[in-house]
Formats: C-alpha cells, structure tokens, sequence
C-alpha cells in the first residue's frame, strides 16, 4: 500500500470539515471504533499462540457458548467506548441489558447509543476463517442530561446515523457509512493505520453468488426453497455459485464486493431466523442499501422493521438488487 492513499484518520477530519456545525462527537466515535478495531486486531492475530481459542465456559444472553475471543472483543470495545467518554449507552450482543455511560463532564451530555456484535462468526476462531465487528449508532432520542433509555436502542434501522463492520481477514478492513456512501479502508498492519482502500462501495446490480446454510434446507418456507432451486437450475446465466463462511461479516463483504445475495430466513425450530435484528441485521441492511443493494425480511424493508427486544431476531435477505428482488418474487408467490 502506498501512502498516497488517505488515511482513516483524515478521511473522518475531511468528511467533520464538511459540516461546520456538526460538533464532533461522531467523529470521535469512529476514532474510537478505530481503536478498539486495532486492539481487537491485534488479539485475533495471534490467536493461535496465546491460550484465546475456544470455549469461554459461559452461556451467553443469546443461548450460545461464549468463545474467549467473543468476551474479549466484548471488553475491550466496551472499555475503549467508555474510557472516552462518547456515547451515552452501550448495546451488545454478550450483555443481557444495555450498559448508561455518563458523560466525563457527569452531566449526560453525549448523544449517541452504539449496538455492537464484538465478535461476529465466532465458529471460525478456532479454525483460522476470518471473523468481524458489526456495530450500529443511532441519535438518542430520550432527553440529553438524563441516562438513556431501552426506547434509544430500539429505534427501526432506518433511524441509524451510522453502521459498520471490520472483517479481521486476509487482511484487516474497516467499512462503514455515515449515510453518504459505503468506504472500505484497510489496515497496514506494520503501521497500525487504516487507508482508504475501497472509495465508494457499491454492490453489482446482479451477482452469482447465493450464500445460505443449505443444512436448514427441509426447514425453509417453500418460497426460498424454490429461490434455491432457481439458483441451481442451468438456465440463462444459472446456475450461481454457492458460497457460506458462516460469518455474516465475511459473506457479506464478499458478496459486496463480487455480487451476490445472503439469506438467512425463519426456519422451523426458530420462527424469526437466527440474526440479531439490532446488532447484526440493521447495520447490514444499512449498509446494503447505501452501497444500492436491498436488504429485507422477505416481506419488509429490514430497516422498517420497528424492534420490541434488545436481542430480537430477524429473517434476513441481503444483497445485490436483482438477486434479492428475484427472491422476493419466490417468497410473496408462495404466500
Ligand atoms: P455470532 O458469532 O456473532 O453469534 O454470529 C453468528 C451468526 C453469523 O455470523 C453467521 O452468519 C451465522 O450466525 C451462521 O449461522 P449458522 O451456523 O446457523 O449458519
Ligand atoms: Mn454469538
Ligand atoms: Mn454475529
Ligand atoms: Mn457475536
């Protein structure tokens, strides 16, 4: 990588600069996202050399086993965030409830809540696959000066300030969107800074890629199933190519970056999917739609749907534009 490039650092001053009046404190957010991102980084590195694989030996809120790596990333975003001082609340996929941060000044000053998923695709750890960070911001909408409320982490998607992830892969990318486009900037490891490498992400209107859990198979609605089917079927520029990681970070990314649709639907043992709706599904449906692709339930736009839980789940649909409407098609003619 060549420093002629922007760093993360200036690309966050320039984008501040643009709005004269805006006071900073999103920014700040990003810088310390950008830090806990790199200490993450650093951890998941050397994963293989310290004693961080495997089992935590806890259960978290979420029913699962909590990895090592899952409550590490989980402290250290929850410290960089609080040690700074910039958000007012702190979601996340280990904690049952949410977390109040005061402001330093004591007074409940900060405006922001974040929703984070430390470690997402935690099932990959222990064999090397790469893993990510998925976080959401949204505006507080409860009074400044008073603590947050559960009502500010519930706000629909389409209420997200910002949202992004960092896929800790091949190489380290951080993507995100303050609604004004989709940016990748990666990570030169040896300098610990992160450069603008992918201005302006934009998902191909149509892709060949369909990644899906096809072991849930026998449990999908008929409609997906067909979907599935038609991506099989060798016809016009069928069939697709199949393609599952088992971390929504990483097959998102690849889908964005070559063209592809992510599916994740309601399967019989869970009624409304596997994902997290505020963690997981609305900073990628986020996400999906700045970079002009189309993220749903199935039968809604994700970022409509109005959450009534902090750990809700949701069917989620994802991906380039004609893939996903193809796929909406299937699922409202078996309906
Ligand atoms: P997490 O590791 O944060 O709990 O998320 C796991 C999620 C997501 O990353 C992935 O796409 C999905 O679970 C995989 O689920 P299956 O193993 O059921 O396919
Ligand atoms: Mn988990
Ligand atoms: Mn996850
Ligand atoms: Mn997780």
């Amino acid at each position: 990588m060549t420093n002629q490039k922007m760093t993360l650092g200036e690309f966050i001053f320039d984008n501040q600069s643009a709005f004269p009046y805006s006071t900073g404190e999103l920014s700040k957010l990003i810088n310390a996202i950008r830090l806990a991102a790199k200490i993450t980084n650093h951890e998941v590195n050397k994963a293989g050399l310290v004693d961080i694989l495997g089992d935590a030996g806890n259960t978290n809120v979420q029913g699962e086993n909590q990895q090592k790596l899952d409550v590490y990333a989980n402290v250290k975003f929850i410290q960089t965030l609080i040690q700074r001082g910039i958000v007012c609340g702190i979601a996340s996929e280990e904690e049952e409830d949410f977390i109040a941060v005061n402001s330093h000044d004591g007074k409940n000053s900060n405006q922001y809540v974040i929703l984070i998923d430390p470690l997402d695709g935690s099932s990959n750890i222990d064999v090397n696959a790469s893993v990510g960070t998925i976080f959401s911001i949204y505006r507080r909408t409860s009074p400044i000066g008073k603590p947050v409320e559960l009502k500010d982490f519930l706000q629909p998607g389409n209420k997200q300030v910002a949202a992004g992830y960092v896929m800790y892969g091949t190489s380290t990318i951080l993507v995100y969107s303050t609604g004004r486009g989709v940016n990748g900037f990666t990570l030169n490891p040896a300098l610990g800074t992160f450069y603008l490498s992918h201005p302006n992400l934009q998902f191909p209107e149509n892709g060949r890629i369909y990644s899906v859990n096809e072991g849930n198979y026998v449990h999908f609605a008929q409609g997906v199933k067909d979907y599935i089917k038609y991506c099989q079927r060798e016809e016009e520029n069928r069939p697709y190519s199949s393609r599952y990681i088992g971390s929504l970070v990483s097959d998102f990314h690849r889908n964005l970056i070559k063209g592809g649709i992510y599916m994740y639907p309601r399967i019989g043992p869970r009624q409304n999917g596997k994902l997290r709706l505020t963690y997981e599904c609305n900073p990628i449906a986020f996400l999906t739609e700045q970079a002009n692709g189309v993220a749903t339930t199935g039968y809604e736009r994700i970022l409509d749907v109005k959450p009534t839980a902090l750990h809700q789940r949701e069917a989620l649909f994802c991906g380039s534009k004609n893939m996903v409407e193809d796929l909406i098609h299937f699922v409202r003619r078996d309906t």
